[in-house]
């Protein structure tokens, strides 16, 4: 089962009122800074942006960590970023809409983050008045003009999720905000548009919102990037790329790595070579041989499994391995299991 590394120490800090100076110290980042951001748990973070490849576990993950998150105590938003979700299934609840659901379990919220819903909001927000809205963004030109506009419906939805971790005014609703983001190319145009808008728009509400979401993202004591990894050669070495277009292009902290399915280890390292030459030396005709085939077959994957976490140790962030199920669809027992690894 999983274990985060960084969960010693954590326990401490966390009971440590938040230093209301912390900020202006961490710009600087004094030696204590830099401790509490290295020691400081995942969960006390209030925003969490899960990514990675297509099909790697982003949601499961995503969803343990809010199970862990709510478990805890916080208050917990998973916001979930327009794809065909899974999480109602993981949680065994009614589908999820793009109106909160609430307390699907004691202190979890959950949302689905479509485009047209989270550009609906953001006009409210902006305009306040709900017929002005209708009036504006339902007006066939405008619309046209809207979903011309690149990078607006990602920021709605980016927006959206930080608007419930901080809002403008007032106190959140929410202590942690977890985002089920979208698999890599597509999480990535997500992160930087906030950048560009940053970069390019005029000074107004656009872009305070945008320059209050990077102030947050990039500090790495109120948010992380969480990614995800399986345990295999091209995924790692993808994840490789995401890393590095994260740290060196947007500077986005990653608070941690996720190695998820990771097989128990069947075999130690040097009987291998003995199971991937069995087959060979039993020959077609020997009653073990579908056997030493399935042996063999392991052996291999497991060498995978071992190249791939090397591979992977390249990234300088704490590791959480969660087991593989191996079970067609994963159920609430098996995420209430994967929580365990990021709970406290
Ligand atoms: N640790 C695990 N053990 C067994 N099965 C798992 C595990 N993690 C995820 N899965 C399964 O893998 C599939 C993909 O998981 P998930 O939906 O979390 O991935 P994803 O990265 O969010 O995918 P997408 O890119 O489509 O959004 C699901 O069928 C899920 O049940
Ligand atoms: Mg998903």
């Amino acid at each position: 089962m999983g274990r985060d590394d960084t969960s010693l120490g954590s326990r401490q800090l966390a009971k440590r009122p938040r230093d209301p100076d912390a900020k202006g110290k961490r710009a600087g980042k004094t030696l204590e800074a830099l401790l509490e951001e290295a020691t400081m748990h995942l969960l006390d973070r209030r925003f969490l942006f899960v990514v990675g490849k297509g099909g790697v576990g982003k949601s499961a993950v995503a969803t343990a960590i809010a199970l862990a998150a709510a478990k805890d105590g916080k208050r917990t938003l998973l916001a979930i970023v327009e794809s065909k979700e899974r999480v109602s299934s993981f949680l065994d609840i009614p589908p999820i809409g793009t109106e909160i659901s609430r307390q699907v379990r004691p202190n979890l919220d959950t949302v689905l983050l479509t485009p047209k819903a989270a550009l609906e909001e953001y006009g409210m927000m902006v305009l306040k008045v709900r017929t002005l809205y209708k009036l504006i963004f339902e007006n066939r030109l405008v619309r046209s003009f809207i979903d011309g506009v690149p990078g607006l419906a990602a920021w709605s939805m980016l927006g959206k999720a930080f608007f419930h971790s901080s809002p403008p005014s007032g106190e959140p609703e929410y202590d942690v905000v977890v985002v089920d983001a979208q698999a890599t190319g597509h999480a990535l145009e997500m992160l930087r548009v906030p950048l560009v808008i940053q970069k390019l728009a005029p000074p107004g509400l656009l872009r305070r919102e945008a320059d209050r979401a990077i102030a947050l993202f990039k500090d790495p004591t109120e948010s992380a990037i969480v990614l995800v990894a399986l345990p295999e050669d091209m995924p790692a070495n993808e994840t490789l790329e995401l890393h590095a277009a994260l740290r060196d292009e947007l500077q986005f902290p990653v608070g941690r790595l996720v190695v998820n399915r990771v097989l128990p280890e069947l075999f130690p390292a040097e009987e291998r070579p003995i199971f991937e030459a069995l087959p060979g030396k039993l020959g077609e005709d020997s009653p073990a041989i579908h056997l030493a085939r399935a042996g063999r077959a392991r052996a291999l994957r497991e060498e995978v499994q071992r190249s791939s976490i090397r591979i992977l140790d390249a990234i300088p962030a704490a590791k959480i391995f969660l087991k593989d199920f191996i079970s067609p669809e994963l159920g609430p027992a098996e995420l209430d299991e994967l929580s365990l690894a990021f709970a406290r």
